[in-house]
This record gives C-alpha cells, structure tokens and sequence, in this order.
C-alpha cells in the first residue's frame, strides 16, 4: 500500500514559526503518514531545521498546529514530546564524548527498561543495524569518526522509546561510503516501524529512501510529491526537483 494511504502519525497545520519576532516558515503543511520515510527538501537557509524545531517543540509555533497521531500537540513541552515519541537527532551529532559506546546506548537502555533481558535483546539489535558500532562498543563516543558518531547519535533515538524520528542531515560532512550505511541504517529502522523525517540536501539518496518528499523554499512548501509512486513508474515530477547539493 501506498505510504500515503496510511493516516499520519504527524501532521503540520499552517505551522509558521521563527525566532524572535522573524517569522522564517510560513504556512507549512506537511502530512507523515505512519511507518513512512518523509524527505523534507531544499537549499540552505529554506527553514528545514526551524520545521524540525517547530515539531520537536525547542521553538514555540507562531501559527498553526502540529498533530501527532491527530492530537495537537503545540502546547506541549519538547520533554513532553519526546515522552510521547518524538525525537530529534539535530545537526552535528549528540553524544556523550567520555563515554564508550556501549555506555552511550546504555544510558538510553536504561531509562526505557529495568529487564535486563530486554536491554540486551534492544542492544543486540543496534549491533545488527549499526556493525559498524559493534566493532567499536568499547571506544569512547569523542574519538568515534563523523559518521559513526552520527550512527550512534540514530541508535540512541532508535532505543528510546520514539516512534518518530526527525533526522537533520545525517550525511552532513561524510564520505558517500558512510553516507551509504547511514541511510541503509534509516531503512532498517522504518522496517523496524519508526516513521521518519528525514532533511537532506542529497537528493539521491533522500529520494531513494522517502515515500514522499517534500521541498522547501524561502520557508514554504515549493513542492510535494509520492516518491514511492514516482519510483513505481509514473511521475515526470521527480526530475523537475532542484538537486540542492549540487547547486550549493
Ligand atoms: N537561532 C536563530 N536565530 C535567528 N535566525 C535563525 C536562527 N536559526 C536559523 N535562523 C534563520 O532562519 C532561516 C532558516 O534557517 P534553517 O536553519 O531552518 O535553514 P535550513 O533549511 O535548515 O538550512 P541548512 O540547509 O543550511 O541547514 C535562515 O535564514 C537562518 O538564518
Ligand atoms: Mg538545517
């Protein structure tokens, strides 16, 4: 079925927010259906992160509402969000640098569950997702490359206990090998049943991922489309999408 057949876990109504008295995105309308990928598009400065700020609750809304499982959600501390599912994995990447791997996962573990049965089992699973970190759950988290450290900043998400996960530009500064593994990684955690926001200026790999994408100009929605259906066959509209990397 169709990502878009299914109802949404979040939805932005007519969300403006900014900073200060600047409002910087007007008007957004966005549907994430659940259990999909959504690509959240566009050059820099378009307001990608400020939409993410805006869901995630660190900026207050200026206008409009945003709707998690059809509840409105605005007035909502980020706290309470985050205990309600929603987490940010914001650029540049969010881990405890004196600590090992393993005691970075761990610290989230814990919190989510007392069976120690359990813990394992969740950890086992990043191992299988992330091998990458399995190899290394002894070094600490500081010295870890840009692109393992943003693998562990996605496993803390992924062991918390949220079901959708914005993710600001996780390729942002890496290799296309790690690239690569990252977005493999985006992938199992959907097939896990997270749904997924993801904002990136690679449009390949954004666009091969997403179920549906959606770019941003100037702090408003430019365009939508059903990447899914766009990958099935129909859909000339894919190729009439800026690709914002390549023209930075
Ligand atoms: N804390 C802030 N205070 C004031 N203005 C801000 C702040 N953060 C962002 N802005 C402005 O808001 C606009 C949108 O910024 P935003 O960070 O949302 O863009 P973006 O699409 O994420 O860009 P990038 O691809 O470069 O990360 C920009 O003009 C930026 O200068
Ligand atoms: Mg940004």
């Amino acid at each position: 079925m169709s990502a878009a057949l299914q109802p949404p876990a979040l939805e932005l109504r007519g969300v403006s927010a900014g900073y200060g008295r600047i409002e910087v995105v007007h008007d957004i309308n966005i549907v994430v259906p659940a259990g999909s990928v959504v690509a959240l598009l566009g050059p820099n400065g378009a307001g990608k992160t400020t939409t993410l700020s805006a869901i995630a609750g660190t900026i207050p809304l200026m206008g409009g509402d945003v709707l998690l499982d059809g509840q409105p959600i605005s007035g909502l501390s980020t706290y309470e969000r985050t205990r309600r599912g929603i987490v940010l994995v914001p650029e540049g990447r969010s881990v405890f640098p004196s600590l090992s791997v393993e005691d970075n996962l761990e610290l989230v573990v814990r919190a989510a569950t007392n069976n120690a049965q359990t813990r394992a089992e969740r950890l086992a699973e990043v191992w299988e997702i992330f091998p990458r970190l399995a190899e290394r759950r002894e070094q600490r988290a500081g010295t870890l490359s840009g692109g393992e450290q943003q693998m562990l900043a996605m496993s803390r998400a992924f062991l918390s206990s949220a079901r959708v996960l914005l993710l600001d530009e996780i390729s942002m500064g890496l290799a296309p090998v790690l690239v690569e593994s990252l977005f493999d990684a985006v992938q199992q955690l959907r097939d896990r049943g997270k749904t997924i926001v993801l904002v990136e200026q690679f449009l390949t790999y954004a666009l091969r991922l997403a179920d549906l994408c959606y770019v941003l100009g100037r702090g408003r929605v430019t365009f939508v489309g059903d990447t899914g259906e766009m990958r099935s066959g129909g859909g000339g509209d894919y190729l009439q999408i800026p690709d914002t990397a390549a023209a930075r």
